[in-house]
């Protein structure tokens, strides 16, 4: 399969190139040479790849600046992925879009996972960005797939787990983390894995791919931090105590049901996979935190 990968340069997308250009060929230009909010970039480089499947990766991400940007979150998470939508039906190809836990509300008791069925009622200007994104693909793209995803992390990027890392190796600092927000780690190597194996199933339509099991927030820095064996003070709070704009939804829980049913679920356990994740990379996350210290 020729695929083209649009936010390779990001957490997400960097994995899937590297995963995904085992088997296939793949084209991955950066913002530059591809611009998702470009109608005429987008239907220039289609034409010119003519790829069998697009694959976005893109995303305006940080959930507290989306509050208040609200040109550039509609730009980037709704009239990018049209963009890709209408331009992917143009030229018959297959859109693998990813969207997020934050389309729900959060408001079911833990451990009720959400389903893929389920209805989404974001809290968030993101969340809000996301559910309108899925409707663009869904309505302009009659061979999509959405994946829905949470609380993702890897080796490149931001992310929950590195900032973790990097504060838990601050002398003298309590690290304050919310023991009331819960959700499944889930490592973005393990998710390209997933998008691979959707695409050689040809699957279709909304799927939930999340890491099995799940916990809070404070019980996975806490987890990282031992695993780790860095001595941090660390202090449960509520998602209330933080200081960022937008609200979060309590339980990010997602259940693979689709995947399941169809029998092409790769996602691990939370804990497998942080292991695997933390052994690989674990040096190389304090050695990059140590870097940043102030
Ligand atoms: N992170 C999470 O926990 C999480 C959870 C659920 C769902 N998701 C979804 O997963 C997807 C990937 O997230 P991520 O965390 O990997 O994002 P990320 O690390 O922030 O990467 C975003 C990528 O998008 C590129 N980009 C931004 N604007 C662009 C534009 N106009 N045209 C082309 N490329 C553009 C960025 O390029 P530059 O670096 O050059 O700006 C970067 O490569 C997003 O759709 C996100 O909503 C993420």
């Amino acid at each position: 399969m020729k695929i083209l990968i649009l936010g390779s340069t990001g957490m997400l997308g960097s994995e899937c190139k590297e995963v995904l250009s085992q088997e296939h060929e793949v084209i991955a230009p950066d913002k530059k040479n591809l611009d998702i909010i470009s109608w005429d970039m987008v239907i220039q480089n289609l034409q010119e790849i003519s790829p069998d499947v697009v694959l976005n990766c893109v995303g305006l991400t940080d959930v507290d600046a989306c509050e208040t940007e609200d040109f550039k979150v509609r730009k980037i998470n709704v009239e990018g992925p049209r963009n890709l939508a209408q331009g992917s039906a143009r030229f018959e190809c297959k859109l693998v879009h990813i969207s997020s836990d934050y389309v729900f509300d959060g408001q079911k008791m833990i451990p009720q996972p959400y389903f893929e069925d389920d209805t989404s009622n974001p809290l968030s200007a993101y969340g809000k960005s996301k559910m309108e994104s899925e409707t663009a693909v869904r309505e302009n793209s009659p061979n999509h797939v959405i994946i829905r995803t949470a609380w993702l992390y890897g080796i490149n990027g931001s992310n929950f787990i590195k900032s973790i890392v990097s504060q838990g190796i601050q002398e003298n600092k309590v690290l304050r983390v919310a023991d009331d927000q819960f959700g499944s780690p889930t490592w973005a190597n393990r998710l390209a894995f997933q998008i691979r194996e959707l695409l050689h199933h040809n699957a279709r339509g909304t799927y939930h791919a999340t890491s099995e099991g799940y916990c809070n927030r404070f019980e996975c820095a806490k987890y990282v931090l031992k695993k780790l064996g860095i001595k941090a003070s660390i202090e449960p709070c509520s998602m209330k105590d933080y200081e960022g704009l937008a609200v979060r939804p309590a339980n990010c829980l997602l259940e693979n049901r689709l995947l399941k049913n169809q029998g092409i679920n790769v996602m691990r356990n939370w804990k497998e996979d942080l292991n695997a994740f933390l052994k690989k990379y674990g040096e190389a996350l304090i050695k990059e935190a140590k870097a940043q210290k102030p």
